[in-house]
């Protein structure tokens, strides 16, 4: 059983990853838990407020530390010790498939997800959280990042995915974008699904599937192939491609 903790004001934007899908079906298992805290848990006040002006000025409001931390001592308690401990925040590292898989490999996952102008520095420090970004823009709180974030490890843990979907993408594939799909009808307004994968051909497919990720890959995310070495065989479908590409 892999624990999630989340803390945030609005569980309702997070706990529908938790409902459908793949990662629905892993709760329902019983291969992931997650479990929500809110810091108006942890007010005093009558008002439960969460929040304050930031000191030296400026527009918008900073989460408070006393309740804050209230709510991640409260999940903390109920997750695994040495689990990843994240805050949600554009100003992070970014996250990615290799981030992904080190949370999925770790003992479990602490998630804060924050709103308005931040949460008081002294949070991130004494609760040692590391900052991820899900992308170069600005989103107005971090839980639909957390949500992303919690999917995308979700998949990775094992028994989640069947095997017919983790095997889905062979391995030679991993760092390279996806190929095209088509499936039934054979015809559609007037356009034909490529001869190749009508045939049972395996290796003629494979050799396909290969060219044509390489070369979308190529196309959309130049990056991602320079930080990869290519076969011989990926050199010679990827120059096959380009080829094509050109003439067309
Ligand atoms: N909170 C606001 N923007 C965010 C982003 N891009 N990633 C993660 N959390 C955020």
């Amino acid at each position: 059983m892999y624990r999630i903790g989340v803390v945030s004001l609005f569980a309702e934007l997070i706990d529908p990853v938790a409902r459908h899908g793949v990662v629905g079906r892993a709760c329902e298992r019983g291969l992931v838990e997650l479990r929500h805290e809110s810091p108006r848990a942890f007010t005093t006040d009558r008002h439960r407020t969460v929040d304050d002006r930031p000191y030296g000025g400026g527009p918008g409001m900073v989460l408070s530390y006393e309740p804050m931390c209230g709510a991640i001592g409260a999940l903390r308690t109920c997750l695994p010790k040495d689990s990843r401990a994240l805050v949600l925040s554009a100003r992070g590292r970014s996250f990615n498939g290799a981030l992904a898989r080190e949370l999925a490999a770790a003992p479990g996952l602490l998630l804060v997800a924050g709103r308005y102008e931040g949460l008081d520095e002294r949070i991130i420090e004494a609760e040692a959280l590391e900052e991820v970004s899900i992308g170069d823009y600005v989103l107005s709180g971090g839980e639909l990042a957390a949500a992303v974030v919690i999917d995308a490890v979700a998949r990775l843990l094992p028994g989640v995915l069947g095997h017919e979907e983790s095997g889905e993408r062979d391995s030679h594939m991993d760092g390279l974008l996806g190929y095209p799909q088509y499936t039934r009808p054979e015809v559609v307004d007037g356009m034909a699904v490529p001869e190749v994968l009508l045939g049972g051909d395996h290796d003629r497919i494979r050799r396909w599937r290969l060219k044509h990720a390489l070369g979308r890959t190529w196309r959309k995310r130049p990056d991602l192939l320079e930080a990869r070495v290519l076969s011989d065989e990926e050199r010679e479908l990827l120059a096959e491609y380009r080829l094509e590409a050109g003439s067309a």
